[in-house]
């Protein structure tokens, strides 16, 4: 079929370039938004007296038409068409005849597909936002249903100090607060209108930028023209927030593996979020969370793809440019499926609180405290570390922990200790007594909550 630039050349073109060159494939999901920014256009057209109003109303009424259309099945997109903005022209012109070919007045399809990125974006940032205060939310649920629920806390995944189950889970919902932060941030700069820059140059027809740009809900538009048809930086910021996201949920994914194995048994994810063997009868796997982090890699490759894309661009528009939505798309649909599995695997894990506190006991976590204990009774840290240091390692020689050396070996190491250090060295009381801002005690646990339902 001759194209619609078929002018200086005949417009034919050899059917596998048809093909290379065509997006269709991947930006049809773009008809919403583009047919929105079409009818935003021609209204804009019209106030400016580029087009009649006649004129204005036949096109956005055909472009309703179209869009119910699409959206009901009755007009299928036709997968030979070059792009979603070609497709919708052709089909506008053929309802309606000579009027339909006024619409691309005084713009190109170089700002109209940055508008429908942008216009795309902008509505993902949102449902993203509502996804990720609903993994917060879930994390809390679990916080709050375990609240003092003692589990290790790790360094280098070798017992530390013990800690709150639930403030170790509220780590996570703290890293997708900045998250939401972060896309709310990008939103910011993804919401400033870029249609009207045309081609690359702007345009001699006096149009009114700012009257289209309120009526798509921006805030501002491009001050620049070149620059608004060859900025991607939107997609660039909101691919790495996504892939930071998807760090997030991959740390977190390693996490929930590791608790569901045989050697930790700290928690049971639900039979719905857990795949069995086609051979061993017996297992339970975690692909939900292994697909979580596995899924990881392909967002990084997104965000490394696009940014390889633009790298070497001259100004203003150039096809390569046409490569940013497959990345985009992909790391959009990744995230959003990821996110929507996570939260009800989530809430539906169950937390073995009895093997956490078991295991709590093991490894001597509270040797910092027997340190501090020593402080308190006038040692000097670094002297209190050596004497406590000095206790585990009897202790490991001996078969003793903590807990159970009578108090008279404890007085062979240092005669400061007295039999309040068992009152010291309880797991419990360990825990209550981190109460310093940001710490692990119940209390504080308690104000990350509150804090994080006001973000909700
Ligand atoms: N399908 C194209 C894209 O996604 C639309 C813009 C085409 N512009 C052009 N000058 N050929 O980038």
């Amino acid at each position: 079929m001759a194209k619609m630039w078929a002018g200086r050349t005949s417009g034919e073109t050899d059917i596998l370039a048809d093909s290379f060159n065509s997006s269709i494939g991947f930006d049809q999901r773009l008809f919403r938004q583009d047919i929105t920014g079409s009818i935003a256009h021609a209204a804009m057209l019209a106030k400016q007296g580029i087009i009649t109003c006649d004129e204005a109303n036949s096109i956005i009424n055909a472009l309703n038409g179209i869009l119910q259309d699409i959206e009901s099945g009755a007009l299928a997109i036709d997968q030979k068409a070059e792009d979603i903005h070609m497709f919708v022209e052709q089909i506008l012109t053929q309802r309606i005849g000579e009027t339909g070919k006024k619409l691309h007045t005084a713009r190109s399809r170089n700002d109209q597909v940055a508008l429908d990125l942008r216009l795309y974006l902008r509505d993902y940032s949102d449902d993203l936002t509502t996804l990720l205060k609903d993994l917060i939310g879930a994390l809390i649920g679990k916080a709050e249903s375990n609240l003092d629920v003692i589990m290790p806390g790790y360094t280098h995944l070798q017992h530390a100090q013990p800690v709150l189950f639930s403030h170790h889970i509220l780590a996570y919902a703290m890293m997708l607060e900045r998250d939401v932060q972060r896309i709310a941030d990008c939103r910011r700069r993804i919401n400033v209108s870029p249609i009207g820059c045309c081609a690359l140059a702007g345009t001699t027809f006096d149009t009114d930028r700012l009257f289209e740009a309120r009526k798509l809900g921006f805030d501002s538009v491009c001050l620049n023209s070149l620059d608004g048809v060859s900025d991607r930086d939107f997609c660039v910021e909101l691919l790495s927030a996504l892939s930071l996201i998807m760090t997030h949920l991959s740390r977190l994914s390693e996490e929930l593996i590791l608790w569901s194995s045989q050697e930790f048994s700290f928690i049971e994810l639900s039979d719905d979020f857990t795949t069995g063997s086609s051979i061993m009868p017996q297992k339970k796997n975690p692909d939900m969370a292994e697909l979580c982090r596995g899924k990881t890699g392909r967002v990084y490759g997104d965000l490394m793809a696009l940014l390889t894309t633009l790298k070497g661009l001259p100004l203003a528009y150039n096809k390569d440019m046409q490569e940013d939505k497959e990345s985009v798309f992909d790391a959009c649909d990744t995230v959003k499926i990821c996110l929507q599995v996570f939260a009800p695997m989530i809430r539906s894990m169950k937390v073995n609180a009895g093997n956490m506190a078991e295991s709590a006991k093991k490894g001597f976590m509270n040797a910092t405290d027997l340190a501090d204990y020593l402080v308190l009774k006038g040692m000097a840290f670094r002297d209190a570390y050596k004497v406590s240091g000095t206790i585990v390692a009897y202790c490991i020689q001996s078969g003793h922990i903590l807990e159970d050396l009578s108090i008279d070996d404890y007085k062979k190491f240092s005669p400061l200790i007295d039999k309040d250090v068992y009152q010291a060295i309880d797991l419990g009381n360990c825990v209550q007594k981190r109460s310093s801002e940001g710490g692990t005690s119940i209390e504080s646990v308690k104000k990350q909550i509150a804090h994080l339902r006001e973000v909700l």
